[in-house]
Parts: C-alpha cells; structure tokens; sequence
C-alpha cells in the first residue's frame, strides 16, 4: 500500500483557544489566531491498509528508534484513525509512525503539530484530497483544537461558532501568508518533561476561574486589535496585547479549581529579562501557552541579541530558534 509522509509544524498562538463548549471536539469558547512555525514540527506517515486488524501506532523513543507509543498517547491516536475512518467511510487499519523535532507535551503544541500531521497523512493515505476548511475542521475533531490551525501558513485564526454572527464556521481560515511579515520566535526551553497537566484539563477547568467571564468579554476587542496591528506590522503594539493575552490566559489557569501553575521559577526569570532586553532598547515580546516554556516574538535584526540574552540565563536548558513558516507539506522521507 503507498504510504504518505506529511510534516506539520507546530503553532504559537497570539489569541489563546482556553475553554471549550464541547471538549471532545474542540468546539472554542472563543475565536483565537496564530503564527505558524516552522522549526518546531511533527512528521507523521502513515499507510493504510485494507484488511481487518489494529492499528499500529510507533513513535520515535528516546533512544531513537521507533517503538510503540505509550497507551494514552496510542488511545488518542486510535480514536482520531476511528474517527477518520468513520468520517471517510472506509474499512481497514493504519501503520503509523510519528516523530516531533522538539519535546512533547512541554507547552510547546505537539499536539497541534502531531494532529495536524496525523489527520493530513491520513488523508493523503485514503487518497482524499480535501479543503483546507475541512482540513481544519477534522484536525480540530482530535480534539486538540489547536492542530485546526496548524494545517494552514502564515497568520491563521480559527473563529469561534458561538461567538460569530450566525453562518459563522468553525474552521481555521489564514490571515496573512508567511511572506506578510517575518516573525522570529525565540523559544526559551526551562522544562523538557511532560507537563502535570494537559492542556485539556485546563480548557475543562477554565470555566471554574472567577475571571474567565471578563476574558471573554475581553477576548473580541483585544482579537481585533491584534489583526490590526499585524495587517500593518506594528510590532510593539501588538507585542504588548500577545504578551498581556498570554499572563491572561495564565491568571485564569492560576484561579481555576484546583488551580494549575504552568510556570516554573525559570519561566518569571525569562520575562523579567525580556523586560530588560525591551528597556534596552531591543523589541521583544513573550508568550507562554500551557507549559513552563517561554516563546518570544521579535523581529530579524533582533534575533542575535533576544538569544544572546536568553541562552545563558539560569535554568534554560536551551533555545529553538523558529520563526513563521508556510504550513505542512508532503515529503519522501517516510518514517518506515
Ligand atoms: O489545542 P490544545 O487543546 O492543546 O489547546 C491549546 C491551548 C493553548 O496552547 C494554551 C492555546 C492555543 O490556542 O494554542
């Protein structure tokens, strides 16, 4: 059977997805929008076969090679092949195997990443050639909403249903290609471990915090504000909004119940020092998703000085130096 290769990069959001109308769909409280990256990716290939039998799910271990993928990690899989099969109306099973470029699970979207490369690897196997709307829309019933983003380049925003005048989709949609405006995304590793808890249990939890309400009357204003700003490539003041969105996001996460620390001391003694480099006189702004890990935005000329800065701080195990990137594409260096 022929095999398909995709690699997907990862994204970094500007507006964060946090809290979900329906969470095994990733159906959004609210509308968010991303950078697609392109150091940070997920490569997925996949095969099908047309006969009864399971799935076999490998990824690449620790020691490098491919091995079975532990079970929740595997269940997740499975379910999302169920759902693809389910959706495409074929028999059979998958052969896959899937490697990320950086660690999983450390608030770094291996899960956009890994979905967006799964679901689009899949597609390519059924030999279904579909839209990028529905691309996104099947990435996001993984339900990890965030990988509906990730299917697409450039500047990318996933509106939310309930939010939108009616007849609104919930399918990601892009902004601006790559080429609009190009992005550095310095990302300052302090925690390579699986973080304790998952994204999905914080979007679950979101509702708990006394001020997820007043985020979501927040969120429409400071959305726009942020395509505003990067339709004219306004750094410094979209900068300020991504940074101030992102300890927002982080104050519901710290007030839910229970409430969930995603920071690390390392995760404050970067932003103190994104501040200084700032006061300095060089642009630069931070974002954190659900993880210790600390991405910050700053222009081309200014990359040099942002890790120079950041590397030898206390704590950091170390950078990737990404910026914004075209998508996925399809690729011969199958996995198997
Ligand atoms: O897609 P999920 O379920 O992993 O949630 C993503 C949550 C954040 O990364 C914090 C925000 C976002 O929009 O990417």
């Amino acid at each position: 059977m022929p095999k398909t290769t995709i690699v997907s990069p990862s994204n970094i959001a500007f507006i964060k997805y946090w809290g979900a109308t329906d969470l095994a769909s990733a159906v959004p409280e609210n509308a968010s929008l991303s950078m697609t990256l392109r150091a940070c990716h997920s490569r997925s290939t996949v095969e099908h076969v047309d006969r009864s039998g399971e799935h076999e799910i490998r990824w690449r271990g620790t020691d490098g090679g491919l091995e079975t993928a532990p079970p929740a990690f595997a269940q997740r899989v499975r379910e999302h092949l169920d759902r693809l099969l389910d959706w495409a109306g074929e028999s059979g099973f998958f052969r896959v195997a899937t490697e990320n470029s950086f660690p999983a699970a450390a608030g770094l979207a291996s899960s956009a990443s890994g979905f967006s490369a799964l679901t689009l690897a899949v597609l390519g196997a059924l030999g279904r050639a579909e839209s990028h709307a529905m691309q996104s829309e099947l990435a996001r019933r993984s339900g990890s909403g965030s990988a509906s983003r990730s299917v697409l380049g450039g500047y990318v925003q996933w509106p939310a249903k309930a939010l939108a005048p009616d007849g609104a989709k919930d399918y990601a949609f892009q902004v601006h290609p790559a080429e609009h405006w190009d992005l550095r995304n310095v990302v300052v590793i302090v925690e390579t471990g699986a973080k304790e808890t998952s994204s999905l249990e914080g979007h679950r939890r979101a509702r708990t915090s006394p001020y997820f309400e007043r985020r979501l009357r927040d969120l429409p204003g400071r959305l726009e504000a942020v395509r505003d700003a990067l339709a004219c490539r306004d750094f410094d003041r979209m900068g300020a909004i991504v940074e101030a969105e992102a300890v927002d996001l982080h104050c519901v996460a710290m007030t839910s119940a229970p409430p969930i620390y995603y920071w690390k001391p390392a995760t404050l003694t970067v932003l103190e020092a994104v501040r200084g480099l700032r006061s300095a006189g060089v642009s630069a702004w931070a974002t954190m998703d659900a993880g210790a890990n600390v991405h910050v935005l700053c222009q081309p000329d200014d990359e040099d000085a942002v890790a120079a800065t950041l590397g030898g701080l206390p704590g950091v195990d170390r950078l990737i130096r990404d910026g914004v990137g075209s998508g996925p594409f399809a690729d011969d260096a199958h996995l198997f």
